[in-house]
């Protein structure tokens, strides 16, 4: 009894005591999926919905209760029914906080005037709309003023939407964006004083019907115009002092004038990117200084050198450059730039590298220099050692010396290098690829194929068969011999570089005794080899004996015919590595989100840029990639 006791004892233990209880819709039956849960000494609920008969939603659904309603998601919108909500809709749970009524598929919802009427309008902080085929701001919402967030985008609002967001004055966060037909910034927007973001991105704002930013309200710290057709910065924009993020990507800028941000003086985040007519205006970015984010990238043939703006932002952490010709990196332009965390040079036409560029950059995690025209990165080139991403895909290499991987790896703890190039000369230079695994791991990513010589031409650099290289050829021993005399190049910052040229010597003891340790175990694997070949000798005389009493049921060549598969694929897997037409992993994972985006409804919780970048994928700049 007594162990039978403690076994009990024990099992209600393991029993976690559940602080969440799902499916208990006592007070809803027509929400399949509900949780509750004690917070703060109080019952909280949390609804995810089918609206009655799949279109509308009634105070009926619900037993009253003034527990609080922390969140209430309407789910399974029929495509044929239209929404409605009804008057005091939510009467019964008047403590509602948050209410997610996204992607409904019926066009035209109907939404009564006082649908969230009876309280709610006292309580409700999070409206989601988006998505829901609204052609105008609802009546409804002009009673919600403690409401601060508010999403009304990818809706078909037009014009400007009635005074009714006027009413809104605890907003803080207000999206607006994809409704292409708003042409005009909402005159009512200039009330909300509480404002702090606004989304008006793709909404067709247009500047022959006077764009201004003299009305937003001066509270606004978040700003995203990309993709209107303004052609010049609008007006204003030195009022909004508090802006800390701006967007305006893809607005057809035609110049920048001097000083046009200069009031903007908190900015941390600044995108122009796909702005081409811009370009050589740029350097009156000289004076933003505050600035922690900036992208430039697509901005056309022009973009030939990084702009020389950038090389006094001292707070920059994250620059994007990508698709542009920027041709080169010189060793001043990142100098200045020591909390730069991010650098992305994919899809340029740098074909040289000097090697000090990011000596002073002691805070740099990601270095993307993919698909560039880089032939050669010296084994002298300065890593941080806080890197943790280097990516050299897709470039022009003929070979790669293998000291600089040495280089590198040593330097680099904990970095995910790719390296690729189909250029490769596949001689002797590249024999150590075959060892790279078995002295590194996988570090280092190498890829790409054979150029010359001819009978090796496009096979994988990992796998071309040479017979008369040396063992020499294939070890990293020699790479300690690699100069770490720094070339005498001037810089402005003597003692780093004297620090960091002390680094890489260092470093490379540090690795040379890796290096000897892994042939310590080598040595000592040669000899348990030796035994286990005796071993094997042995076992294969007694198999012997067996195979020739039963050899008619032994297959002939199975086991290495599926050992030739299997590096069929292995090889097969490397090719594959590589993305289709040059495509940057970035441009991947855009390509993912369109699907994503396109799989509907529950699809709506991704980032909002990636959205854009998944429309802008799909080609038109007027079609949605969401149409239900
Ligand atoms: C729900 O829909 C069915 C048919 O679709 C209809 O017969 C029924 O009356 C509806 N129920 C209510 C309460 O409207
Ligand atoms: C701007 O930000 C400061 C500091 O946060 C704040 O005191 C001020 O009220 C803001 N200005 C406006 C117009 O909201
Ligand atoms: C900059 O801000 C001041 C108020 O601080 C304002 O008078 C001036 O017009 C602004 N400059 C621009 C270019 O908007
Ligand atoms: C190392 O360098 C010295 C002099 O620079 C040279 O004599 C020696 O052969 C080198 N060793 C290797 C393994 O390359
Ligand atoms: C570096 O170059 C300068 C001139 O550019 C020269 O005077 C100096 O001697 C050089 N130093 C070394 C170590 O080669
Ligand atoms: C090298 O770096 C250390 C700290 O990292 C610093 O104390 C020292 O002054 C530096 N030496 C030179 C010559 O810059």
């Amino acid at each position: 009894m007594v162990p039978l006791g403690l076994l009990l004892l024990c099992a209600s233990l393991l029993v976690e005591v559940p602080s969440l209880s799902q499916g208990a819709c006592s007070i809803n039956p027509y929400c399949s999926d509900c949780t509750n849960y004690a917070e703060e000494g109080q019952t909280k609920w949390r609804f995810y919905c089918n609206p009655y008969n799949s279109s509308y939603i009634d105070s009926s659904h619900f037993t009253a209760t003034s527990d609080t309603v922390d969140f209430f998601q309407v789910k399974y919108f029929s495509s044929s029914s239209t929404l409605a909500i009804n008057s005091g809709a939510f009467r019964n749970v008047p403590n509602i906080v948050r209410a997610d009524i996204r992607n409904t598929r019926s066009t035209n919802p109907s939404i009564n005037q006082f649908a969230f009427f009876y309280g709610v309008q006292n309580n409700l902080r999070t409206l989601l709309f988006r998505r829901s085929y609204l052609t105008a701001v609802p009546l409804a919402l002009t009673y919600l003023t403690a409401l601060q967030e508010l999403d009304l985008g990818y809706n078909r609002i037009t014009g400007d939407p009635s005074n009714y967001l006027s009413y809104l004055t605890s907003l803080r966060s207000l999206r607006l964006d994809y409704n292409r037909l708003l042409s005009r910034i909402p005159a009512s927007l200039q009330h909300l004083n509480n404002l702090r973001k606004l989304s008006l991105a793709s909404c067709d704002l247009d500047q022959s019907s006077g764009i201004s930013f003299g009305n937003l309200p001066t509270s606004l710290e978040w700003l995203d115009v990309y993709n209107n057709q303004l052609y010049e910065v609008p007006s204003g924009i030195g009022l909004l002092q508090n802006l800390t993020y701006l967007n305006m990507g893809y607005c057809g800028l035609n110049s920048l004038s001097v000083n046009v941000f200069a009031n903007l003086s908190k900015l941390e985040a600044l995108e122009l990117s796909d702005n081409p007519s811009i370009t050589s205006y740029l350097d009156v970015l000289v004076n933003q200084k505050s600035l922690k984010v900036l992208k430039l990238s697509n901005m056309g043939s022009s973009l030939t050198d990084i702009p020389n703006a950038i090389s006094g932002m001292e707070k920059l952490e994250e620059l994007f450059l990508s698709s542009n010709r920027i041709r080169g990196i010189n060793h001043g332009q990142f100098a200045k730039l020591i909390q730069l965390r991010k650098l992305n040079l994919y899809h340029n036409k740098i074909t040289s590298l000097d090697p000090l560029s990011f000596q002073n950059c002691d805070h740099l995690e990601e270095l993307y220099l993919g698909y560039n025209l880089i032939h050669e990165v010296s084994p002298a080139l300065f890593v941080p050692q806080s890197l943790k991403n280097l990516n050299l895909y897709g470039n022009k290499f003929d070979t790669f010396d293998k000291c600089t991987v040495a280089n590198l790896l040593a330097h680099l703890q904990k970095t995910d290098t790719s390296i690729s190039s189909d250029l490769f000369i596949c001689d002797c230079r590249l024999a150590w690829v075959r060892k790279l695994s078995a002295a590194f791991g996988s570090r280092v990513r190498l890829s790409g194929s054979c150029y010359l010589p001819r009978e090796l031409y496009g096979q994988s650099v990992t796998s071309f068969t040479l017979s008369d290289c040396s063992l020499e050829d294939e070890s990293f021993e020699s790479c300690n011999n690699i100069s770490t005399t720094p070339p005498n190049t001037t810089t402005e910052h003597p003692p780093d570089f004297l620090n960091s040229s002390f680094v890489i010597s260092a470093q490379l003891s540090s690795l040379k005794k890796d290096l000897q340790s892994i042939q310590a175990i080598t040595n000592a694997a040669v000899s348990v080899a030796v035994i286990a070949l005796l071993a094997l000798v042995a076992t294969i005389a007694v198999l012997l004996t067996c195979f020739f009493r039963q050899r008619n049921r032994v297959p002939s060549n199975g086991w290495s015919q599926g050992h030739v598969n299997q590096g069929l694929q292995l090889s097969e897997g490397v090719q594959s590595e590589r993305s289709p037409e040059g495509r940057s992993s970035e441009d991947t994972v855009y390509q993912n989100t369109t699907e994503t985006a396109s799989r509907g409804p529950s699809a709506d919780y991704e980032p909002f840029e990636q959205h854009r970048r998944g429309w802008k994928q799909q080609g038109g700049r007027y079609t949605s990639p969401v149409v239900d």
